[in-house]
C-alpha cells in the first residue's frame, strides 16, 4: 500500500487558514531558506504556476505522483482561470456539486470518496498520494491518512479553519522528523502509530 500524506501549512494554534479560508498570512514565511527546502524535498507540492514563477517546473516529483483536494480548495485555482493547478501530478477533486470536470486532467470524486482513496492507495507506485486540504476533506479522510507533514508557521490566529474538520477522536501518530528554519517555521513529519 502506498501512503496518503496530509501535507499542510498551519499556525501555531493549528489553523490552516482564517475563518474565511484565507491562508495568505503564511506567505510571509516563504523566504529563501524555506523555498530551497521545498524545492529540494517537496517540489511537486507547489502548484504549476508557482513552480514556473520559482523556476522549478523542470524538477521531477520526489514523493508524490497523485494529489487530492477538496472542491473549495480547487475553487481558488478555478477563480484564477486555472483548471489544472497541479499539472505535474494526477489530480482528484472531491465534490458532490461540480458535476463534470472542467479539465480532462482532473477527475472529480463525487461518491464513494473513502473507497476511491483506498483504491488509489492500493495502486502499484513508488510515489505516494498528497492530500493538500482543505479542512473538510481532511476531516472526511482522517482515518485514511498514513502520514502528516505539517509546516507550522510562527503565528497565532485564534480562530479559523482547523487542520481537521471532524468529530473528536484520539489517533496517535509517531514523530519521524523535525526540521527547524531560521524564520521560526517548523516542518514535522508524523506517521500513523
Ligand atoms: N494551509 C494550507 O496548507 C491549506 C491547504 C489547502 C487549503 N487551504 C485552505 O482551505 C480552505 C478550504 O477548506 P474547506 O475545509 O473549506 O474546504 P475543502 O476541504 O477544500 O473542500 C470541501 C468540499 O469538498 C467536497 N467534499 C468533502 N467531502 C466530500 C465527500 N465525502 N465526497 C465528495 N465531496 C466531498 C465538498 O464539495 P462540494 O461542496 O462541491 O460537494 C466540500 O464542500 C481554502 O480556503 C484554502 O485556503 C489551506
Amino acid at each position: 500500500m502506498r501512503k496518503l500524506t496530509y501535507f499542510i501549512a498551519c499556525s501555531i494554534d493549528g489553523f490552516i487558514g482564517a475563518p474565511d479560508g484565507d491562508a495568505q498570512m503564511f506567505f510571509a514565511y516563504l523566504d529563501q531558506e524555506f523555498l530551497r527546502f521545498l524545492a529540494e524535498e517537496y517540489p511537486e507540492t507547489a502548484a504549476t504556476q508557482g513552480r514556473r514563477a520559482l523556476g522549478i517546473d523542470h524538477l521531477e516529483n520526489k514523493r508524490f505522483d497523485t494529489l487530492i483536494q477538496g472542491r473549495v480548495s480547487y475553487d481558488l485555482a478555478l477563480k484564477e482561470g486555472v483548471t489544472s493547478p497541479y499539472a505535474h501530478l494526477r489530480q482528484y477533486v472531491a465534490s458532490r456539486t461540480l458535476g463534470r470536470s472542467p479539465d480532462p486532467d482532473v477527475e472529480i470524486i463525487s461518491t464513494g470518496l473513502v473507497q476511491r482513496v483506498r483504491e488509489l492507495k492500493a495502486e502499484e507506485s513508488e510515489f505516494g498520494i498528497c492530500l493538500c486540504g482543505g479542512s473538510r476533506l481532511a476531516g472526511e479522510l482522517a482515518d485514511e491518512i498514513d502520514e502528516i507533514v505539517v509546516k507550522t508557521y510562527p503565528v497565532v490566529l485564534g480562530s479559523g479553519l482547523p487542520m481537521f474538520a471532524s468529530d473528536f477522536s484520539v489517533a496517535p501518530f509517531t514523530l519521524d522528523e523535525v526540521r527547524v528554519f531560521a524564520s521560526g517555521v517548523l516542518v514535522r513529519t508524523y506517521r500513523r502509530t
